[in-house]
């Protein structure tokens, strides 16, 4: 029996969650796996009603849990960072999901804004380690307020940290079977502490792994083969900065925010699924948003529960339906509505 903890959140989050739900209800009865749900309230509207984001005991109960499907945390009433920082960030570090797993692949080339790129150009997948680097929240004002101010925020690696992401992404593209390439994304030319361990550790974690080919690509020069020449790449793996910014641009070049969805990883404990995308106020409510990011997060959970026919199903019938019955990827331009749309799943798995 898997104990799916559902945190639908805030904005769009709820509407795309139900959704996906209703995808993973099909899929149980289909793939005949067990499951059940219990829905927390975390988020900004608990958080302006209680003042509470999310405490230690919160996160004693998830551990409890198999997985956790979350849609989106994000607020325009509460200032920018007590969310993310209470909430979502504290879930990562706290449940030491250390991988942030960003498949890129593009379904359709008329979701592109690439010119001439086909699907079998785009496809590829960022793993962004997810615990440390900048996210840390380590630093510092030094006269705060005057007029010689200084703001010092550090980048934290450890070797530890640094080596088992790289490790997991050796083991992913082993285990992908594509290209068997591994790209370390960085920038080795100005940041010369971080990414002199990281590079030192890449390299000899390497030697372990003679299946797969490696290379090395500046973070300003991984943006623009994004656009150029997509197709170069297999696995990119990178520091929880760089995959932050990388991951946003990979989600435009496989069709959006509408279709990104990512998986937060702790290999040996309690993982979280989402849809990339932010809590889209101005959508929510509308019934417009489009949940196919949400249902891959749940096709994801699915293969990381062992259910893995049932995620790869969830994964071929969000195709069919893409490709065959979609207008449009965004919000409001589908030709459907964002409950039609899991109907279209649901009716395709
Ligand atoms: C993401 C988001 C978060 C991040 C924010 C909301 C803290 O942008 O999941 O990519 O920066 O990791
Ligand atoms: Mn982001």
């Amino acid at each position: 029996m898997h104990k799916i903890a559902v945190i639908p959140g805030d904005g769009t989050g709820p509407e795309v969650i139900r959704e996906g739900l209703k995808v993973l209800e099909a899929a149980s009865g289909k793939f005949k796996f067990k499951y059940e749900t219990k829905v927390f309230d975390f988020g900004g509207e608990r958080y302006l009603k209680t003042g509470k984001v999310l405490d230690d005991a919160d996160i004693e109960e998830l551990k409890k849990y198999s997985a956790i499907f979350l849609g989106a945390i994000g607020h325009p009433g509460v200032k920018p960072g007590i969310l993310e920082t209470g909430i979502l960030l504290k879930l990562r570090f706290s449940l030491d999901q250390y991988i942030n797993l960003r498949p890129v692949k593009l379904y359709d080339d008329r979701f592109c804004p690439l010119k001439d790129k086909k699907p079998q150009d785009i496809d590829f997948v960022v793993v962004r380690e997810n615990s440390e680097g900048l996210y840390k929240g380590m630093g510092e004002f030094k006269d705060k307020g005057g007029k010689d101010e200084v703001a010092i925020q550090v980048s934290y690696n450890t070797r530890k940290g640094v080596e088992r992401c790289i490790r997991y992404a050796f083991e992913y593209c082993r285990k992908r079977n594509k290209k068997k390439k591994l790209t370390l994304c960085g920038k080795t030319n100005v940041l010369t502490y971080a990414w002199d361990l990281w590079e030192r550790t890449f390299n000899e974690v390497a030697r372990e792994y003679s299946d797969i080919a490696t290379d090395y690509a500046h973070v300003d020069a991984t943006t623009m083969w994004f656009v150029k020449n997509p197709e170069w790449f297999d696995v990119i793996v990178t520091d929880n900065m760089f995959g932050d910014i990388i991951t946003d641009l990979g989600a435009m070049i496989q069709g959006g925010m509408g279709i990104a969805a990512g998986g937060n990883i702790n290999p040996a404990g309690v993982s979280m699924f989402e849809p990339i995308g932010g809590s889209a106020p101005k959508y929510t409510g509308k019934n417009v948003i489009n949940p196919l990011a949400a249902i891959c997060a749940a096709g994801m959970m699915l293969e990381n529960l062992g259910e893995v026919k049932a995620g790869k199903a969830v994964e071929d019938a969000v195709i069919k339906v893409a490709t065959s019955k979609l207008k449009s990827l965004a919000a409001g331009k589908m030709g459907y509505s964002t409950q039609e749309v899991g109907d279209l799943v649901v009716g395709n798995l």
